[in-house]
């Protein structure tokens, strides 16, 4: 509660700052650059940009003040986003789950089982043809993708214990703030509480909800593992999130400083990456340690559950299309 409270009279104070300036925020004579996100400080996300800050200001010192604001502090992943499309923030990273309501096209993140592997995923994420089709299309929501961030696969993770899908039937799941989702769980046969990320913790402990579906940092960067004891490797879906910029801020750069940008997002995703394969392999021992069970299950038996989304999906909306099709095949190509 105090944290959204503290989140309210930021965004206040950097609105007004915002009026006084005409645009953008100027300090020592510097253009603020602020990023939101709503991890940690140890998050992968959050050392990735670190990594951005520090290449940026080291070649565009003079002139940049990159800042960034974990935690969600500047408001929920959906807030920021709205901040980072008015232009009120700059940057915000977040998971293509959350920006589906602002952009269907992300949507497609959210089929079930898109991809067959990681390799395939990542292969994917690295696509020249699927970035095409997605980072600049979305400029007319006033904001465009920079570049991804790995946020591995999406499991359930519940305070019951689940062995098929048919032990998910009643069990009420948070899922993010994405009718896609809400879809997905329901297909399940479980019901769908779509609610932000940091109230998750307290709805599973008050027993609001069952539990929800995530990553296995969930259970140890925020705590999840304490009151969610079973995690089932389902891998429902793999949903990266991506760093995403306001238009209008990315249209002010010059070209050599939007070169600059550019760079120092790739590097955000090379130590964001590296630093996830290091941490989720540490998030499997620290839960474990928690008392947090890690089960196989019959995959395809969850997967036959919801599979019809996938041409339901493609067939609703025709701008998913070309993206889904190049995933395919990828998928083939990796095999
Ligand atoms: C992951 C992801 C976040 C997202 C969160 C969620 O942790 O990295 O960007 O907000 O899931 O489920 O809301």
């Amino acid at each position: 509660m105090f944290k959204y409270k503290k989140g309210i009279i930021l965004i206040f104070i950097l609105t007004l700052c915002m009026v006084l300036n005409g645009c953008g925020f100027i300090s020592d004579g510097k253009r603020i650059v602020r990023i939101a996100h709503s991890q940690s400080e140890t998050h992968p996300d959050h050392i990735g940009l670190i990594a951005f800050e520090k290449y940026v200001e080291e070649n565009l010192g003079d002139k940049y003040d990159v800042q960034i604001f974990p935690n969600e502090l500047l408001g929920t992943s959906v807030k920021a986003i709205e901040l980072t499309q008015t232009g009120a923030i700059d940057f915000v990273v977040c998971s293509t789950g959350n920006l589906e309501t602002f952009d269907d096209i992300y949507s497609v993140f959210s089929i079930p089982y898109l991809f067959d592997s990681t390799e395939a995923y990542y292969k994917a994420m690295e696509d020249e043809k699927i970035r095409n089709e997605i980072y600049k299309s979305t400029r007319s929501s006033g904001f465009e993708a920079v570049t991804w961030l790995d946020a591995g696969t999406r499991n359930f993770y519940t305070t019951k214990d689940v062995k098929t899908p048919d032990d998910l039937k009643g069990l009420k799941l948070r899922v993010q703030q994405s009718p896609s989702n809400v879809n997905m769980v329901k297909a399940f046969g479980a019901a769908a509480a779509p609610m932000s990320f940091g109230e998750v913790y307290t709805a599973i402990q008050q027993g609001v909800i069952d539990g929800a579906e995530n990553n296995e940092l969930a259970l140890t960067n925020n705590k999840h593992g304490e009151v969610a004891k079973y995690y089932i490797y389902d891998r429902h879906q793999m949903v990266p999130d991506m760093l995403i910029g306001n238009v209008k801020f990315l249209d002010s750069l010059t070209d050599e400083e939007r070169e600059v940008f550019d760079e120092a997002a790739r590097i955000c995703t090379q130590v964001e990456r590296k630093e996830w394969l290091l941490q989720v392999e540490e998030a499997k021992k620290q839960a474990e340690a928690m008392g947090v069970n890690f089960s196989e299950v019959d995959v395809e038996l969850f997967k036959n559950r919801v599979i019809d989304l996938q041409n339901q999906m493609v067939s609703e909306n025709e701008k998913l299309k070309p993206v889904y099709e190049r995933i395919q095949e990828i998928n083939s190509e990796v095999k």
